[in-house]
């Protein structure tokens, strides 16, 4: 009894510790299919949103000026204190593939699940659901995990109000075209 609670625990523990090791891939993965037919248009929609320049920004006049009256050392891109919230891996360097550049910004895989662990399994038909217990995340519509980083530790924080931000990044396949 005691030996399967065991061997139960060692399941559960090594399953989360293989999600929670998935490696961000980055965007051109996806891009294959989000583009345009089946997929649906999320990589079109992303492209102009202002996650997919939240890289550039640290580059920006605006950065440093926050950066130095901050008194950091490096420059804002590339400063984990920063990067943290600008990119998909935190500016860690860790987790990553060869494919995942920075550059991205805020890509998919920081909603959606870092892909290394289901981008096999998503790229066959019907897999959804598989893809989905292998770190595939639907997107969360409850505002929840966008206060990760829109709170009150970003320099330009203002109130965040959901409805308002989603409405600006929509593209569930609902948005208006
Ligand atoms: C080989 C093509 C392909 C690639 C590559 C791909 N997708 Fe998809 N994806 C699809 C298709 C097709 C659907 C619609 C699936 C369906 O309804 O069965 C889908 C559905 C989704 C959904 C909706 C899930 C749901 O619950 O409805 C999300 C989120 C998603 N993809 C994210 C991504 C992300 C993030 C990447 C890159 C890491 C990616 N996809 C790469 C083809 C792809
Ligand atoms: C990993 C951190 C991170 C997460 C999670 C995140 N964002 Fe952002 N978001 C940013 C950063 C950084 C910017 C600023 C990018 C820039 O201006 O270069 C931004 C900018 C935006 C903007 C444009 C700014 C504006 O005021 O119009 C919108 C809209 C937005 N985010 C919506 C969302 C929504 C909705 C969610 C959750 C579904 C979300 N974000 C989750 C980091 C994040
Ligand atoms: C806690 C997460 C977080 C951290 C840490 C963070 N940012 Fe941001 N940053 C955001 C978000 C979210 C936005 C979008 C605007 C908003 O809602 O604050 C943003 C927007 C920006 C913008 C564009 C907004 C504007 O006013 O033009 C600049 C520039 C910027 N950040 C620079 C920095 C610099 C430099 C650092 C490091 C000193 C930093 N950020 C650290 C989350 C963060
Ligand atoms: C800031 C967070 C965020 C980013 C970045 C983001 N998404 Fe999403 N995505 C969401 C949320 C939230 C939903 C809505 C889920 C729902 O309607 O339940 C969604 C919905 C989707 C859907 C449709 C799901 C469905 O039900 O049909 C697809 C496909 C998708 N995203 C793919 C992508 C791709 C590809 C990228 C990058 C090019 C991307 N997303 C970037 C948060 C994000």
């Amino acid at each position: 009894m005691r030996f399967t609670v065991a061997v139960c625990l060692s399941v559960v523990l090594l399953t989360s510790l293989a999600m929670s090791q998935n490696k961000y891939t980055g965007v051109k993965f996806c891009a294959a299919c989000h583009k345009s037919g089946k997929g649906g248009t999320a990589y079109a929609v992303w492209q102009k949103t202002a996650h997919a320049k939240a890289f550039e920004t640290l580059k920006s006049a605006k950065a440093k000026q926050v950066a130095k009256e901050r008194g950091l050392k490096t420059a804002p891109h590339e400063s984990v204190e920063c990067l943290r919230c600008h990119v998909a891996d935190g500016g860690t360097g860790e987790n990553i593939e060869k494919t995942y550049k920075m550059e991205e910004g805020v890509s998919c895989e920081v909603c959606h699940g870092a892909a290394s662990g289901y981008k096999v399994l998503h790229s066959k038909p019907n897999s959804l659901e598989k893809a989905k217990a292998a770190g595939l995340i639907e997107g969360d519509m409850t505002g929840k995990s966008c206060e990760k980083c829109h709170n009150a530790e970003s320099p330009s924080h203002k109130e965040f109000k959901f409805k308002e931000m989603w409405a600006k990044i929509e593209h569930s396949g609902k948005e208006k075209k």
